[in-house]
């Protein structure tokens, strides 16, 4: 039987636990991490190694390092796991409240106080419990006092956080060589002990000083404010997409004349159909909760309108699309290119794709949607879950919106094409083949910036891209 120097358990096997979990076994051999989920269906997906349930480039590799090792494991063994564990990563869900006080804009931590609660309850020694989840600040407070009052006589616990800073579609480069890894712990000589501990499994890749500790709650806020600094940067340069389509300027000369300054940066200055995934909304509105809470009424309003500006964004797409082909696409058939919230990743959450399909949906048109990566079935989930649009809402909602195998058979006899995800293979179409086959005139809505439009209008295209002249 293998020895090893430390065992983890990580309770929530989704797009965190997976390949966190899977990177921390391929660097550290003498670890032993376990991952834990509610769901059998996730964790055989992660023990086929071939069939993961997430797509990212470049995981399959690193999850094969440590299931051929042994010492990567999945399982639905949640108690046996904990209690075996030196530390506990809590990596579960926290999505924005649906009822109750702060319903739509509070982050429901539901799911890491059922984790606490688990943990206090099977654990027979002493453990460090990191926070992987992104919560709102105190919330290991809450963690720490639920675990203290459930816990078996001796036994002792130190509550860590440490965010994750990965994005999806990047998600093993990131992780592998991480702009940095945060840790925040109580400033007690049992904190810091712990959080040396936690330094250590880090330091077995990450050079010491990417890795930064603080206290416990500038760890938990700076994971909100990052995210909400990234979004208002796409949110910026979305705003202005808007001006440069009034006045004739470019967005793309904008950002790299304003990007070039080092102060300012390159990155995240592309101007889009707007943002999505599963956490720049939900965080931003965590954050403005906080802020609603502690009495900031004007931080909680300037933040809020980095997500106002994101709605405005996808809604004028959408409008665009309608008032340039005559303002009626009633019984059209339009192609959405892509419907994942980026490229890379078959994710679908919050992304811009299904508010485009939504009003064009509802504008009656048909609307024939591919992407190399998302199946019809999250598809609809998605409709469902964020937009509460399904069969019982709107009748005929499964014949209005058709799952094509490829982009061509999409944009077959349809009167426009949307690009929603920068999937690089949209950027090397026949796109000569396609207009052939398209109705006419045959308009392109590039909302990702992606297509060379002068190109386009020369095959014969009517193109609309984001912040630039028509
Ligand atoms: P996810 O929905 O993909 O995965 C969460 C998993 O936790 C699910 O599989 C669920 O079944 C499981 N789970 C829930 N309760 C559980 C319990 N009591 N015991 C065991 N398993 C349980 O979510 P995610 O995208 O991995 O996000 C997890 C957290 O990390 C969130 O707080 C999110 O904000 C944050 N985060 C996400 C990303 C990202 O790129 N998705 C990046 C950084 C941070
Ligand atoms: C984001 C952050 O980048 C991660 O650091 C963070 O860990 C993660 O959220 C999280 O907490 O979940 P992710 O949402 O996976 O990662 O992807 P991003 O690359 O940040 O893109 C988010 C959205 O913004 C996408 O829809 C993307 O297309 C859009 N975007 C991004 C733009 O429209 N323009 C840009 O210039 C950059």
């Amino acid at each position: 039987m293998a020895q090893y120097d430390v065992k983890i358990c990580c309770m929530g096997a989704g797009y965190v636990g997976g390949p966190t979990m899977a990177v921390i076994a391929k660097m550290c051999p003498r670890i032993k991490v376990t991952v834990v989920d509610l769901s059998q269906k996730i964790i055989d997906a992660w023990n086929t190694g071939n069939k993961l349930p997430i797509y990212e480039p470049g995981l399959e590799e690193v999850v094969a390092v440590g299931l051929k090792r042994g010492n990567l494991v999945f399982s639905t063994k949640i108690n046996e796991s904990i209690a075996e564990a030196d530390i506990v990563f809590i990596s579960v869900n926290t999505p924005t409240k649906t009822a109750g006080i702060g319903a739509g804009r509070a982050a429901n931590v539901k799911n890491c106080e059922l984790c606490a609660r688990t943990i206090a309850e099977v654990s027979t020694s002493d453990k460090i419990v990191v926070e992987k989840s992104t919560v709102p600040v105190r919330t290991s407070d809450a963690v720490r006092a639920v675990l203290e009052h459930g816990a078996k006589p001796g036994v002792k616990f130190q509550v860590l956080s440490n965010p994750e800073f990965l994005a999806e579609g990047t998600a093993v480069p990131d992780l592998e060589t991480p702009s940095r890894v945060l840790l925040g712990g109580m400033q007690t000589p049992e904190g810091l002990k712990a959080l040396e501990t936690v330094v250590n499994v880090y330091a077995n890749w990450v050079p010491r000083d990417k890795i930064l500790t603080t206290n416990l709650w500038s760890s938990e806020l700076s994971k909100l404010v990052a995210n909400a600094m990234l979004a208002q940067r796409v949110s910026s340069v979305n705003s202005i997409s808007a001006l440069c389509e009034a006045t004739g300027a470019d967005i793309s000369e904008i950002s790299r004349a304003c990007g070039t300054d080092p102060r300012i940066g390159p990155k995240f200055l592309q101007a889009s159909v707007g943002f999505g995934g599963s956490c720049f909304q939900k965080d931003i509105l965590n954050l403005v909760y906080l802020c609603e809470s502690y009495g900031l009424r004007e931080c909680a309003e300037y933040w809020n309108w980095v997500v106002q500006m994101n709605e405005y964004q996808k809604s004028r797409f959408s409008l665009n699309m309608v008032r340039s082909m005559f303002n009626t696409v009633t019984g059209k058939k339009i192609a959405i290119f892509g419907f994942a919230f980026k490229k890379d990743t078959g994710d679908t959450r919050e992304t811009a794709a299904a508010f485009i399909a939504r009003d064009l949906v509802e504008e009656q048109a048909r609307v024939h949607v591919y992407d190399p990566q998302v199946s019809r079935e999250s598809m609809f989930a998605e409709f469902k879950y964020t937009l509460n649009l399904s069969e019982e809402t709107k009748p005929g909602l499964g014949e209005l919106v058709v799952t094509s195998p490829d982009a061509y058979s999409a944009a077959q006899g349809a009167h426009a094409i949307a690009i929603a995800t920068e999937w690089d293979e949209f950027k090397t179409l026949d796109y000569k083949k396609i207009y052939d086959s398209m109705a006419k005139p045959a308009f392109l809505f590039d909302g990702r910036n992606i297509v060379d439009a002068a190109a386009l209008r020369e095959i014969g295209f009517t193109v609309y891209s984001i912040g630039k002249p028509v």
